[in-house]
């Protein structure tokens, strides 16, 4: 048996941050059915396509495990279908703008109306306040969650990141709203409304940075380089670079390869447990216990001269030495992995981490798994749907509708 056996969701869901939450549940074994509009289907269906004709891969690696019914929701037959899936589900997903779904009929009052038991769950860009009404994307969540502007080196502009914070991010923030809200309606019989804020969600993966912005209301912040480096602090939590979050220093360093291999490099963490090692380890013994440098406080001063001389190690290794010499003796460091290198991984593969799923349209492809495993109820990643793949399927087998009904529902123009 799968965790969430048994449960219905009505994905209505599109582009990334619904699809990645919907995904989770399905391979958790919810039985999500993504309704999607006849003709087009969800926009990614169709963009940044490799393959001509296919389904691209930013929507097939989003769309896992999940069943595809096409429904047009403004139709008055798609209503009345809408309606009895409202009615049937048991969860309901929706990433649409601020007003949508109200003005498609179905505002959150009209969905208890229908079945009180409904859990909906909402991704919007912000919460209740002054953009409510905002149609949000990824870089905008992270430039308005406090991502971007504590990301980047101090001398440059405010960055986004490789990781999508902001949809990817969000969807699981929701995820576990849903599941959170199932458990509650096990004790009350009651749906509710959950809503992950796309802001919200950025500012809670920040959430160091506040700390930070508020320590900077009592001093510098003296883990950062800045400090050692005599710059002085503003009003804001600044950008740090490569600095760690915590309050360890560590640092972005190159390694064996780096003039040619933009990928070669290795996060260094001069951790206060293993400072004497990490002496010994790059050639320079007196330091253990030179008393302007054997103690943490000694070293803020003097960071960028430390892992210069660490640097100087490091360029005489690869990431991968760096890693077998330093992880016996504790020293925490980490190579700069490619998305080559990770797809080429064994040990992700071995893991369900890395998958290789088939498609009929495009062939085989990789994609990330499921990335959180439970020991009891396993994952096995299964293709997206083909666009309405599985239309007549739900309108008989999930809402009960004859044959001759189904006809008229085609006729109607509904899916
Ligand atoms: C992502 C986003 C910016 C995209 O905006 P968009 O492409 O204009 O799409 P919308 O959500 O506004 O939906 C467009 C319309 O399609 C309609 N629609 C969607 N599915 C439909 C269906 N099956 N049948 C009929 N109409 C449908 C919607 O009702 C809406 O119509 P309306 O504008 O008349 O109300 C917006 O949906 C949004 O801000 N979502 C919340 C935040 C979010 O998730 N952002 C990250 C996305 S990864």
């Amino acid at each position: 048996m799968k965790a969430l056996e048994g449960v219905k969701i009505l994905d209505f869901t599109h582009v990334q941050s619904g699809p990645t939450c919907t995904q989770l549940l399905a391979w958790f074994g919810a039985d999500v059915i993504k309704v999607e509009r006849p003709g087009v289907g969800d926009a990614t269906r169709k963009q940044l396509v490799d393959v001509e004709g296919a389904d691209s891969l930013y929507f097939t690696m989003l769309n896992h495990n999940k069943r595809s019914i096409t429904l047009n929701s403004k139709n008055e037959t798609g209503k009345e279908v809408l309606e009895r899936l409202v009615k049937t589900c048991d969860v309901m997903v929706e990433n649409f703008a601020p007003g949508a779904l109200d003005r498609m009929g179905f505002s959150w009052e009209r969905i208890q109306e229908l079945n009180p038991r409904m859990i909906m769950a909402s991704v919007k860009g912000f919460g209740p306040g002054p953009y409510e009404d905002c149609k949000v994307y990824e870089n905008v969540a992270q430039c308005a969650g406090g991502s971007a502007s504590t990301t980047g080196f101090l001398d440059g502009p405010p960055l986004v990141t490789g990781a999508q914070i902001g949809d990817s991010g969000t969807g699981l923030h929701l995820a576990l709203g849903i599941v959170t809200a199932l458990f509650q309606r096990e004790k009350t019989g009651r749906g509710q409304k959950v809503l992950a804020a796309m802001q919200d969600s950025v500012l809670n993966l920040s959430r160091v940075k506040l700390r930070d912005q508020q320590r900077l209301e009592k001093g510098p912040l003296t883990e950062y380089s800045q400090y050692g480096e005599g710059i002085p602090f503003g009003e804001a939590t600044p950008r740090a670079g490569n600095d760690s979050g915590g309050g360890q220093p560590g640092r972005i360093l190159k390694c064996k390869g780096w003039e040619t291999d933009p990928n070669a490099y290795t996060y260094f963490i001069t951790q206060a447990a293993v400072w004497q090692p990490i002496c010994d380890v790059i050639g320079a013994p007196e330091w253990r216990e030179d008393v302007s440098y054997a103690t943490p406080p000694a070293r803020l001063p003097k960071l960028n001269e430390i892992f210069g001389r660490i640097e100087q190690w490091t360029m005489t290794k690869t990431k991968f030495e760096v890693m077998d010499i330093c992880n016996p003796l504790n020293i925490p460091v980490g190579p700069i992995l490619s998305m080559k290198e990770l797809a080429e991984e064994p040990s992700l593969r071995d893991t369900g981490t890395i998958v290789e799923v088939d498609h009929p349209e495009r062939g085989k492809y990789l994609s990330v798994g499921c990335p959180v495993k439970l020991s009891d109820s396993d994952v096995e990643v299964e293709r997206s749907p083909l666009l309405g793949e599985h239309t007549d399927e739900i309108l008989s087998k999930v809402l009960g509708y004859s044959a001759e009904e189904i006809s008229s529902i085609r006729e109607s123009g509904a899916v």
